[in-house]
């Protein structure tokens, strides 16, 4: 049967690499070429255990209050919402709202589709490149637009240059918010409070709001400091603050995520919005009772704050020991990291060129590679032959939407011993493939 298109202008323009890539990885598992996974940022899934007093409290819930079962409100659980809101308002220096002011959502990835999705479609969100897919595709998909970024720098640690948001706001003037992720995911890097200060403030110049995806705000390390976005909003400025269960409990499965809706009265046009994003929550009903319920008992307990620092050594350990590793390769810059779970290495300009390859002994996977690998960014090919010849899985850093051509993996292995071979694998992968 013949149809016209039936899918919706810029919806093409969705891509995930993150997952894209494991769709090639069972592909080579089904020709016989076992895969190391070191691509997906779940930790749970990667064998992290759940602490059995997390555990305790989601079956306590389970066993003994009906609620659990039920529909909540829209905006989420009351009880949990007025918890949230005192988290904020005892903030030094914060920002301060009220429990209509927290949204909850099934996932921050949740959130962020109706953020971009309820925006005028000329409307414009500046963001970082690299950035976090899920951000810069449901931006661009709502009019086919190039992707409007601003760069974090390798050479920098990854920080943003002020001058440059500054300038890319200046000359665009749809450009009606800044979207940042703090800790960053794929980069790993934190903002310093005097960089949100900056950019807070071209916010403030330029009549924008603010987006900061906080997913990774319980985990930083190596001295990594920063403040949350209701810290240096001051009472002037809009701003959404996105948060989530997902990577500190870590709970990914719980889809439980919410939104801080930051001085929605300093200005009417972000307070109408924020109105829009609470209706389209309403046409789903609610977001998912059970972790809602869990929250406060969670985030509450004193256990919580001994887990955070606990995983906050193990992630810092993990961190330095690639970063100690891949400073040593040639071909690539590595830079130490402070924040969130992963760590991006990037290809030095000019030793990625076409034609090259790596030895993949088994012809059909040989064959199916190398078919893959046509037309594919250069960090993509190189990641692909690594899988076809070494079995690592890493995701190429062009998925993030970025020049940079180099890869992301995280630090969710639970196995030292094991980490160390598969760096050993990625480094003689790289020697190899650049003839180093
Ligand atoms: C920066 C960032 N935002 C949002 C998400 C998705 O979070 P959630 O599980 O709450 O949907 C992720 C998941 O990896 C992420 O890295």
């Amino acid at each position: 049967m013949q149809h016209p298109p039936i899918v919706l202008e810029g919806y093409r323009n969705l891509h995930y690499e993150i997952r894209e890539i494991v769709d090639f990885g069972h592909a080579l598992q089904r020709l016989g070429r076992p895969i190391t996974w070191e691509n997906i940022g779940d930790p749970v899934a990667a064998g992290e255990k759940v602490e059995p007093w997390i555990k305790e409290i989601v079956a306590d819930l389970v066993a003994h209050d009906e609620r659990s079962f039920a529909y909540c409100p829209s905006r989420g659980v009351l009880a949990t919402r007025e918890f949230l809101a005192a988290e904020v308002n005892a903030r030094e220096g914060g920002t301060k709202v009220g429990p209509d002011d927290i949204l909850f959502l099934n996932g921050i990835a949740d959130g962020v589709d109706k953020i971009y999705d309820l925006m005028k479609k000329d409307a414009r969100v500046l963001m970082p490149s690299p950035s976090y897919p899920t951000h810069t595709s449901n931006e661009g998909k709502r009019g086919d637009y190039p992707h409007l970024q601003f760069k974090l720098d390798p050479e920098k640690g990854w920080l943003p240059d002020l001058e440059e948001i500054e300038n890319k706001v200046k000359y665009n003037p749809q450009v009606v918010a800044i979207m940042i992720v703090n800790p960053d995911n794929p980069t790993g890097a934190v903002y310093p409070e005097e960089t949100l200060r900056g950019i807070v403030g071209i916010a403030r110049k330029y009549g924008l709001f603010v987006i900061c995806d906080e997913t990774y705000a319980n985990i930083l390390f190596n001295g990594g400091e920063t403040k949350l976005l209701s810290q240096v909003l001051g009472d002037d400025v809009p701003g959404l603050a996105l948060r989530s269960m997902s990577k500190d409990v870590p709970w990914p499965g719980s889809r439980c995520g919410w939104i801080e809706m930051l001085n929605r009265k300093a200005s009417p046009a972000f307070d109408e919005y924020c109105d829009v994003l609470v209706k389209s929550k309403m046409m789903e009903v609610c977001s998912t009772t059970l972790p809602q319920m869990a929250l406060p008992r969670i985030y509450g307990d004193p256990r919580f704050q001994a887990l955070k620092a606990r995983r906050a050594k193990m992630f810092e350990a993990r961190a330095n020991q690639i970063y100690e590793y891949f400073r040593t390769v040639p071909g690539v810059i590595a830079r130490p990291v402070h924040g969130a779970l992963y760590y991006s290495v990037t290809f030095e300009d000019g030793v990625l060129r076409p034609g090259q390859t790596l030895p993949v002994a088994d012809p059909t996977v040989r064959a199916f590679v190398e078919k893959s690998c046509e037309g594919v960014a250069p960090d993509k090919r190189f990641v692909q032959y690594m899988m076809g010849s070494e079995g690592v899985c890493v995701t190429p850093l062009t998925g993030f939407h970025t020049d940079l051509n180099g890869f992301r993996l995280t630090l969710l292995n639970p196995d030292d011993a094991e980490r160390a071979r598969t760096l050993e694998r990625i480094g003689a992968s790289i020697r190899a493939y650049i003839g180093a």
